[in-house]
């Protein structure tokens, strides 16, 4: 049975219970998105959950995921749909001599001969579908103008068909990691949830949702050594992903502590550029080491 949330709250409720600790304006967000049937953009460095929070989203409204990742030269007929040139040679040639042109034409055309790709799959679904598009600024701005039609209106046009419209309203989860501007057009049409790395507390929340064996004292200061390698200006700071990776690692290698020892053994899990490792292991690995076993590391 599809869930209709009431509010907000349900909303970080039914989330939580689908395994995704959401934060206030993402509950907030997520809900509006469900119920105004806008689509929502979500913006953030890499590993912070933006993914997951449309796989969660699908699990807590009980509908099904559809997902359409993105790359670079991505095309409609990839995205959207492609005629079947096969079945419909098939069809003609299996046609019975002496049918006119314009009966076969006809029938070629018509949505048995078409293939499905994501967009498509999610409106003309007849149960509603939450509508992932992974990564959107992979894509080129011809793409972007493309996805304004379906967004807009909810429909798609198809010249030899013409217009189909949406059976269902999907749930839409736009990603992008930053690496282009996405157009205004397009953001317009968007509610925006920007997802940063979480407060401490919430991280150690969710490291314990993945890692729930850990010790209190370990994930604590795991959460903690990952904000002190965050504050460095590194390359690539470490994610939530990370953090998790990293707890079960910990959990794996029996840690009951994180020592200067564990932590450059170990290390490599969260930080993964040779010049960060370099920054990290003299910052923080030091750092360790005297307040760990209060003397300096060897
Ligand atoms: N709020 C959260 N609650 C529970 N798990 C979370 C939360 N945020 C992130 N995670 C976990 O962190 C990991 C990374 O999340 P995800 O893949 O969604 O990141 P992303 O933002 O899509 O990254 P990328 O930009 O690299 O695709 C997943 O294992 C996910 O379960
Ligand atoms: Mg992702």
């Amino acid at each position: 049975m599809a869930v209709t949330p009431a509010s907000a709250q349900d909303v970080a409720d039914g989330l939580r219970a689908a395994g995704y600790l959401p934060g206030t304006s993402t509950a907030l967000v997520s809900y509006l998105a469900a119920t105004l049937g806008k689509p929502v953009l979500v913006e953030g460095p890499a590993g912070v959950g933006k993914t997951e929070l449309a796989k969660a989203l699908a699990r807590y409204l009980d509908r099904r995921l559809v997902r359409l990742q993105c790359y670079e030269g991505l095309d409609e007929a990839k995205a959207l749909y492609e005629w079947n040139y096969r079945k419909q040679l098939l069809r003609i040639q299996t046609e019975e001599r002496g049918t006119g042109w314009d009966d076969v034409q006809e029938d070629i055309f018509s949505e048995s001969f078409l293939l499905e790709r994501p967009l498509m799959t999610a409106i003309a679904s007849p149960e509603p579908v939450v509508l992932l598009i992974d990564e959107i600024d992979k894509t080129d701005q011809e793409f972007e103008a493309m996805l304004l039609e379906l967004l807009s209106d909810f429909q798609i046009s198809i010249p030899e068909l013409g217009r189909i419209d949406a059976r269902t309203q999907p749930v839409v989860v736009l990603t992008s990691n930053n690496s282009r501007e996405l157009t205004e057009a397009l953001k317009r049409r968007c509610l925006y949830l920007w997802l940063d790395y979480p407060a401490a507390e919430q991280e150690l929340a969710i490291v314990k949702l993945h890692a729930p064996e850990l010790s209190e004292t370990v994930a604590a200061k795991l959460v903690e050594v990952v904000n002190q390698v965050r504050a460095l200006d590194l390359k690539k700071p470490p994610s939530i992903a990370e953090s998790i990776d990293w707890a079960r690692a910990l959990l794996l290698l029996g840690a009951d502590d994180i020592d200067a020892d564990t932590f450059r053994e170990t290390m490599s899990v969260i930080v993964k550029h040779r010049t960060d490792l370099d920054t990290v292991a003299e910052r923080v690995g030091v750092k360790l080491g005297h307040g760990v076993a209060g003397q300096p590391a060897a």
